[in-house]
């Protein structure tokens, strides 16, 4: 009986990274159908992850949008776990890729990537709310419903709250340049709307406010826009991979070497098992 390797044929070795992103053979690199020579110097870097991620090239504003969002992202300095961790690693000696991998691979559901269970957040919404023109109410109510049901399994609504900022300064010029492509039929504004919607539906009775964060507001953009959730954390990874290696690259320059998260001089607390009050100190959720 044939050994099943010996069937293998030419074509199925060929099918087995079977791809429509790319087509390479000698003297041919095309991307999308795009020959690489005629995107060199006619589109731009945003364009390009649009082309490789979605097939087609953007119109100018749908590019607008989407490196607004990306600018937002790059970078919130060390005190932002995915950037001091790159920044750790830098000086570590382990080379500036592994302090790039090491950053970005803190990007998660809590930190930075929250975006990704934003967009499934407004889609269940929009999903939801009635066909034709639904009132505000009616948008409000369908979040009120949404809300309740995802706070079932957490509290943390994704892409709301900010543990520095009591109103993320992104929010509003994201929001903004998304009120205007909606007036200028760039995108429909569903997704806007029921984020609006879920940001009033959170605060209600509340004395300190949970805006929405830059994660709910690119969220925002890459829903309008037509990308998928899982696209909204990628592309967020895509962006804040500038900061993290831009910071990376600063702390090799400063030749500090085996950095750690406190100085030296700052001794971590020391929990002893046998107090009672040690537990006062016990991290609770973060
Ligand atoms: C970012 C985050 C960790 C900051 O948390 P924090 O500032 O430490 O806030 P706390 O956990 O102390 O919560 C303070 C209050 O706000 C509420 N809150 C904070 N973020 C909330 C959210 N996303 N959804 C609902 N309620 C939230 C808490 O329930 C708490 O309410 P209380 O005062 O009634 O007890 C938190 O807001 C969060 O997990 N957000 C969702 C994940 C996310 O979007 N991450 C991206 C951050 S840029």
């Amino acid at each position: 009986m044939a050994d099943e390797r010996s069937t293998t044929t030419r074509d199925e070795v060929a099918d087995w990274w079977a791809t429509s992103i790319s087509r390479i053979e000698p003297g041919v690199i095309e991307l999308r159908g795009h020959p690489v020579q005629e995107l060199i110097g006619s589109a731009g870097f945003g364009s390009v992850i649009w082309l490789m991620l979605r097939g087609d090239l953007p119109s100018p504003e749908q590019t607008a949008l989407m490196e607004a969002a990306l600018v937002a992202s790059v970078d919130h300095g060390p005190h932002a776990p995915s950037i001091a961790v790159a920044r750790m690693t830098a000086t570590c000696g382990v080379g500036l890729n592994s302090a790039v991998a090491n950053g970005i691979n803190l990007l998660g559901d809590v930190h930075g990537g929250a975006g990704q269970q934003c967009v499934e957040l407004l889609t269940e919404i929009c999903a939801e709310v009635p066909a034709g023109d639904a009132t505000d109410e009616q948008v409000l109510g369908v979040a009120a419903e949404v809300v309740a049901r995802w706070q079932q399994r957490s509290r943390y609504l994704p892409g709301f709250g900010h543990r520095f900022h009591p109103v993320d300064p992104r929010r509003d010029p994201l929001l903004g340049l998304v009120d205007v492509a909606v007036d200028n039929e760039v995108v429909g504004g569903q997704y806007l709307r029921a984020a609006r919607a879920v940001e009033i539906v959170l605060n209600r009775g509340r004395s300190t406010p949970i805006p929405m964060n830059v994660d709910a507001a690119t969220a925002v953009i890459y829903a309008e826009l037509g990308f998928p959730a899982p696209l909204a954390r990628g592309l967020f990874v895509l962006a804040r991979a500038v900061g993290v290696l831009t910071h990376a690259w600063e702390e090799t320059q400063q030749g500090r070497r085996i950095k750690g998260p406190i100085p030296p001089s700052i001794r971590p607390t020391f929990l002893d098992p046998g107090d009672e009050a040690a537990g006062a100190h016990a991290p609770t959720e973060s």
